[in-house]
């Protein structure tokens, strides 16, 4: 019964419950959401139906604080949403009520990463350009035989930018944000996934133009589990794949983009739905370089560093490689500091990060990608790519 799940969610509750008090309700909304979901879970770890009852009503009825909380809830919405109360809640399907709630709460994102701030990947930035940027900020443009295409998908090796890049995409167009882990779909939610999923659509229609990023897509497509799971996430994926296409074919313009790493997983059906492919693979010398200012901004170097040459040596580093060389080759001084003992001495600054200092980062931080794996994506581009 105390499991140090149950804790958690407790805590968490008390928490929020303290603060809701006290005048800061939006502070405890997080809190809320962290008890509900962790109730969530325990729902999924017990058999008795009475303790899946209590822990599924006492997440609902912080679900229905959060949303009070955020306005959601409007007494005449209509549909089968915002019943308002938790003791009303009986009468109107709860399994709806928590779907509703889980969208509201999990689902909506808005991103800071700017598009500048996006080095290189010139093709891919076009590509979405010409797909998702134009067409939000200029839909009379593109109609009849201009319509946007409704499903892209980014694919490419891990740490080579689909997820930064989507979030850029997001923070530059001014439409509805709706980011979905499709892991955490298909861990979480599992049972209620796809009625998640059609909330989620029916909700990207009523506020488009909107987009609708799905990282992690191979999550949803086609990986065998055991029977169960392998039954909940081919309901899913069907009602995705529905989604996909049968949404949006009014006016309203709602974007699905997928990210995934392993593009194979994916099965037919799902690739079909997205009609532009688009590849994010490593970055070339140029992006490399940009890679680097962007990931030192804000520290000054040392005039030694030399940007051209950081990105001559690192031939075959993904991006996240270099994110990561960046982070480790400015501690360096700060690790000094602190091995002498001189870090809480507000007067001494630490030395100037200098080419050494990347330069042996090298020699810990190596490309991150094979080139074998390299031909893999390679050739999927070739065959399902464009
Ligand atoms: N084009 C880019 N310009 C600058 N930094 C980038 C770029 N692409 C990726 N990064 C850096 O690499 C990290 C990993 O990228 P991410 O989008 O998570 O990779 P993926 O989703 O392809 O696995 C990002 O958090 C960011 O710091
Ligand atoms: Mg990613």
């Amino acid at each position: 019964m105390s499991s140090p799940l149950f804790e958690a969610a407790k805590k968490n509750a008390n928490i929020a419950y303290k603060l809701d008090q006290s005048g800061q309700s939006h502070q405890s909304i997080r809190y809320y959401i962290a008890a509900a979901e962790q109730l969530h879970k325990l729902r999924d770890f017990t058999e008795d139906p009475n303790m899946k009852k209590l822990y599924y009503e006492r997440a609902m009825s912080y679900i229905i604080r959060v949303k009070e909380i955020r306005g959601i809830i409007e007494p005449s919405e209509g549909k089968s949403k915002g019943k308002g109360t938790p003791s009303s809640s009986a009468s109107s399907g709860p399994e709806d009520e928590i779907t509703g709630a889980i969208s509201d709460v999990i689902v909506r994102e808005k991103p800071n990463v700017k598009w500048e701030d996006v080095a290189g990947m010139i093709e891919a930035k076009r590509a979405l350009r010409e797909a998702v940027i134009l067409p939000m900020s200029r839909p009379d443009l593109f109609k009849g035989a201009r319509k946007p295409w409704k499903g892209i998908l980014l694919f490419g090796p891990p740490g080579c930018g689909k997820t930064y890049l989507c979030k850029a995409v997001a923070s530059e167009v001014d439409s509805t944000f709706f980011s979905v882990s499709a892991a955490n779909l298909i861990s979480k939610w599992l049972g209620e996934s796809e009625k998640l999923v059609e909330e989620l659509y029916d909700r990207a229609e009523e506020e488009a133009p909107s987009i609708i990023f799905f990282d992690e897509i191979d999550a949803l497509a086609g990986r065998r589990g055991g029977a169960s799971e392998h039954d909940a996430m081919r309901r899913v994926k069907t009602q995705l794949l529905q989604a996909v296409e049968g949404f949006g074919t009014g006016d309203e313009l709602v974007v699905t983009i997928g990210a995934t790493n392993t593009p194979w997983d994916i099965d037919a059906a799902m690739r079909r739905r997205f009609e532009r492919r688009v590849y994010i693979g490593l970055p070339n010398q140029s992006a490399r370089e940009v890679m680097f200012k962007i990931h030192t901004r804000g520290v000054a170097l040392d005039s030694n560093v030399d940007f051209g040459q950081l990105s001559d040596y690192t031939a075959g580093y993904t991006a996240a490689d270099i994110a990561l060389l960046c982070r480790e080759a400015l501690m360096h001084p700060i690790r000094e500091l602190d091995a002498d003992g001189a870090l809480k001495d507000h007067s001494i600054q630490p030395r100037k990060p200098n080419i050494d200092d990347f330069t042996q980062s090298m020699v810990h931080i190596k490309p991150s990608v094979s080139p074998e794996e390299l031909v893999e994506y390679e050739k999927w581009k070739e065959k399902f790519g464009g």
